[in-house]
């Protein structure tokens, strides 16, 4: 399959969730840094589906489930408040919300993978780690991606949304 093709497939497989009112605003969340979560699922979207398409795995679920990995409800980074359970801190608890509206905006992409790669892309911090291999290909394309925008190993615990320690007076 040229590589033109693969991009013309990929596009069909995830437009209706990309052109969609709620997926576009995610335009407006920074994800990492000045990266909008829009972007960056895009960005792990494709490269998981074209490792999938090489692996002749099951690209249609990779690419859509890459694409929704990150579907949670509020911009985090613009969070004022501080999370007191490590499992409602964002790096924890965002799998969960991103599955609870895969499955109230587009239900009719829900399937036992899609589900496996949203709800255990965080894994190792997670730590049920994935069935699929499919969803091992989206672990590895987010932290792919994630780690490549940042500058510097400090900005790491921003990921997982446990930077908020403030500096002594
Ligand atoms: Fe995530
Ligand atoms: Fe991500």
């Amino acid at each position: 399959m040229s590589k033109q093709k693969r991009k013309q497939e990929f596009s069909e497989i995830i437009h209706h969730i990309l052109t969609s009112e709620e997926f576009q605003r995610r335009k407006t969340f920074k994800h990492h840094g000045e990266e909008t979560v829009y972007d960056h699922s895009l960005k792990v979207a494709y490269y998981a589906y074209i490792w999938a398409k090489w692996l002749h795995l099951d690209a249609e679920a990779t690419a859509i489930g890459a694409l929704l990995h990150d579907f949670y409800t509020t911009p985090w980074m613009d969070n004022p408040v501080k999370a007191k359970r490590i499992r409602d801190m964002h790096g924890f608890a965002h799998p969960k919300i991103a599955f609870e509206n895969t499955k109230k905006y587009f239900p009719e992409v829900v399937n036992p993978k899609v589900k496996d790669i949203i709800t255990k892309h965080m894994f190792p911090l997670t730590p049920i780690p994935p069935i699929y291999l499919e969803s091992w290909l989206v672990t590895f394309a987010d932290k792919y991606v994630s780690l490549s925008v940042f500058k510097d190993v400090k900005d790491l615990p921003k990921y997982v949304g446990i930077n908020k320690t403030k500096k002594r007076k």
